[in-house]
């Protein structure tokens, strides 16, 4: 069966895209075949004057290019003729005889955008499902397609470097706006009115190409100005560098080629393929090219330990504690269209909840991501309660009370009284382990642990976490809602700081050991941003608040032994009483906004070593981020995550290690198992057994094995 199918109506020819057995439409090798068949039809039949290309799906335009054939590159050659090819394509439909509308309605992103780009007129639908974006970048790339040469013409150089190197998607208002499309019309009469201009185009009534002039007077002045738009290059390379801290190669590609397109068409496109197939055979490409299919791969896993295991459906939701994670789960729990009851000790904090709900539904509306009706009816599936009333019909429970056992297994015996047979109940802890929450449970099949990050509307991670004791279908009903949610999520094994604290703790503690050593935090926390974290672990300890860190580290301490003892400078720190940012004292000075500023000096004068002295920032890289990715191993091995894949998502996902280095395994696995065991060794023996390798580590380096294949689909 074909993607494309071809009718026509009374001298327009309606190309429909419609990918047989797919959600969405990807531009794969036999849709490219497609298209060159269809536009010798369309070329060859004078009885057709003019064309328009729509989807078939209901809310879906064109998703892009086939990711799936971008692993068969192997050199930069074939890459870069990839490209030349998507060119050959687009300029053969750019100068069709008969001119070609894109009818959009739906997601418009990548090689669909670059193909609308080639068409002389384009319409979208006045809807929020319609977005238009070149996402390339997240994958380490750029448009390839004529989008870096194409883009700027059309809307302007400014407006189309904001959307090459940022990936973001634009709506159909702001598209209209910055003259990324002609004209908005309502999804109902989409087609008609694309039939409509295709033939105004074709008999001459309407101008082909006509240029929408976006962005008024001064951006016409900077496009058309040498000087200008040599400053707005140099501009847009200065805050790529900054925002990447030159860890990213893609995005400063791009602006090459759309500099290059300004030395003439013929280079620009030449440039734009040069460069793309550069960027294929980057190792930043390759993973995040992997974290692409790993999220993928995750979608449709259902997590559930033996096959055959049913999600069931969650239309009530009930959630104990309305504090700063209740609320925010009930934030998004709304979104997506669940009835939530809110329970907390008296009304006056369900209030605070159910206000803190509207404060994140609000903030959506403001940034136009939701009307004003929509958050009203939203708001309105929220409903609160200081007794369990409603709790009779709840499907799943999420607790997040107190961290407190005793407060826990309090609220855990009393919902259970009240809620349903078949009702769920997740815990939200962030250290008790979740069998030690069940204990309390007269049916601790139904008892699994739901961990959240904060703040739960933007951290993308949930850690689904279970016991021996959890029913297989009672997982697959928390990672299905988890994922209803919008949230990625991994399923653990309980044990102490499940995983991503677990992997987490070491790499805080071992910032402490660096203060304690005599490194200035800013040392610190500037040597891990270069290694791609997006904060450096002192102001992430600062922003999760220090006390909380500490009662985590306390506990997996414990735990663990003297592995994961916590830092001296730490444990001075948090007596004297600093909390982070909440407290307006941490490792920074913070206004009264809350507005962090420069590194707090007199944070020294509590520790043990006063005087500062430097420690080279290869060696803070070394040691954080080696004692994270060896914690993670061990966690591995234990048996704690199920896969490397698992453990990679969750590090990226939930604690912001680099993506562009794929997580601590495709890390490892970089930099090789021998490699990586030297070093830890070299480590242990200059500071502290506590960098002793992992035994796997230490069996993968004898054999040299690797945790991912070295060829290939990276996962699933
Ligand atoms: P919070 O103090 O903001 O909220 C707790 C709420 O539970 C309060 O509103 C309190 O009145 C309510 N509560 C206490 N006893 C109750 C009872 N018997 N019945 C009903 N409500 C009761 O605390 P937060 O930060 O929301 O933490 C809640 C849970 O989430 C804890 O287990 C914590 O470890 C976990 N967690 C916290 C994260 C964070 O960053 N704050 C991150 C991930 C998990």
């Amino acid at each position: 069966m074909n993607a494309l199918t071809l009718t026509v109506d009374d001298g327009v020819g309606i190309v429909t895209f419609d990918a047989p057995g797919q959600a969405l439409n990807i531009i794969s090798r036999s849709v490219r075949n497609e298209f060159i068949a269809l536009f010798q039809q369309l070329d060859a039949d004078p009885s057709i004057r003019a064309a328009v290309l729509i989807s078939g799906k209901p809310d879906a335009f064109i998703a892009g290019a086939d990711i799936e054939e971008f692993l068969d590159w192997k050199t930069a050659a074939q890459a870069e003729s990839a490209s030349r090819e998507g060119h050959a394509l687009l300029d053969r439909l750019e100068r069709l005889r008969t001119p070609v509308v894109a009818a959009i309605h739906g997601a418009c992103l990548g090689g669909g955008l670059e193909a609308s780009l080639a068409c002389p007129w384009r319409i979208a639908t006045d809807h929020p499902k319609t977005v238009l974006g070149l996402p390339e970048v997240q994958i380490g790339l750029f448009p390839g397609a004529g989008g870096t040469q194409r883009l700027p013409r059309t809307i302007g150089l400014q407006a189309a470097l904001d959307m090459i190197l940022t990936g973001r998607n634009v709506r159909a208002k702001k598209a209209l706006q910055i003259g990324l499309v002609h004209e908005l019309v309502h999804p109902a009469i989409l087609r008609d009115v694309a039939i409509l201009r295709a033939r105004e185009l074709a008999d001459g009534s309407r101008k082909r190409n006509a240029r929408l002039k976006p962005g008024g007077l001064r951006n016409a002045l900077l496009d058309d100005n040498p000087v200008g738009r040599a400053m707005v290059l140099r501009k847009a390379r200065e805050q790529v560098l900054t925002r990447t801290k030159g860890n990213y190669p893609a995005p400063l590609a791009a602006i090459d080629a759309v500099a290059a397109g300004f030395h003439g068409r013929e280079h620009g496109f030449r440039e734009e393929a040069r460069r793309f197939g550069e960027m294929a055979m980057t190792p930043v490409c390759r993973e995040l090219i992997f974290l692409f299919f790993a999220t993928a791969a995750l979608k449709k896993d259902t997590g559930a330990p033996s096959a055959g295991a049913e999600a069931q459906p969650v239309e009530r939701l009930g959630i104990l504690g309305a504090g700063f994670m209740g609320a925010g789960i009930a934030s998004v729990a709304v979104q997506q269209g669940a009835m939530v009851r809110l329970k907390d000790a008296d009304l006056g904090r369900v209030g605070k909840g159910i206000a803190a709900v509207s404060a994140v539904l609000q903030e959506r509306v403001r940034k136009r991501q939701m009307t004003r009706q929509e958050m009203a009816d939203r708001l309105s599936l929220a409903g609160g309660t200081a007794d369990y009333s409603g709790f009779g019909a709840v499907d799943l429970v999420i607790e997040a009370v107190f961290e407190d056992l005793a407060v826990k297994h309090a609220v855990l015996r009393e919902v259970e009284a009240v809620i349903p047979d078949h009702a769920i109940v997740a815990s939200n802890t962030s250290t008790i382990p979740i069998s030690r929450i069940a204990d309390a449970s007269h049916r601790p099949e139904r008892v699994v642990g739901m961990h959240f990050f904060s703040p739960v509307h933007k951290m993308p991670l949930l850690e689904v976490i279970t016991t021996p004791r959890t029913r297989p279908d009672v997982v697959a009903t928390a990672v299905a809602f988890g994922r209803a949610l919008g949230k990625t999520v991994i399923v653990v094994n309980d044990a102490p700081g499940f995983y991503v604290n677990r992997i987490l703790a070491p790499y805080l503690n071992e910032a402490g050991a660096l203060l304690d050593a005599g490194a200035p935090v800013e040392a610190i926390d500037a040597a891990m941003e270069q290694f791609g974290f997006p904060v450096g672990p002192l102001t992430l300890l600062d922003e999760v608040g220090l006390d909380i860190a500490s009662k985590s580290a306390a506990i997996l301490h414990e735990a663990f032994g003297e592995r994961l003892a916590p830092a001296p400078a730490m444990r001075a720190i948090v007596s004297a009483g600093r909390t982070g940012r909440k407290g307006k004292s941490g490792f920074y000075t913070y206004d009264a906004t809350g507005k962090k500023g420069a590194v707090d000096a007199s944070v020294y004068s509590l520790l043990a070593t006063p005087n500062r002295s430097p420690i080279p920032p290869e060696e803070i890289r070394q040691r954080c981020a080696l004692a994270l990715a060896n914690e993670a191993v061990r966690a591995l091995e234990e048996g704690v995550v199920r896969s490397p894949r698992d453990g990679d998502i969750g590090a990226v996902f939930g604690i912001g290690f680099p993506p562009f280095r794929g997580g601590p395994f495709r890390w490892i696995d970089a930099t090789g198992a021998a490699r990586v065991v030297s070093e830890l060794e070299d480590l242990a023996a200059r500071f502290a057994p506590r960098f002793s390798p992992a035994e796997l580590l230490l069996s993968m380096a004898r054999r040299g094995e690797r945790f991912y294949p070295a060829e290939g689909r990276p996962v699933g």
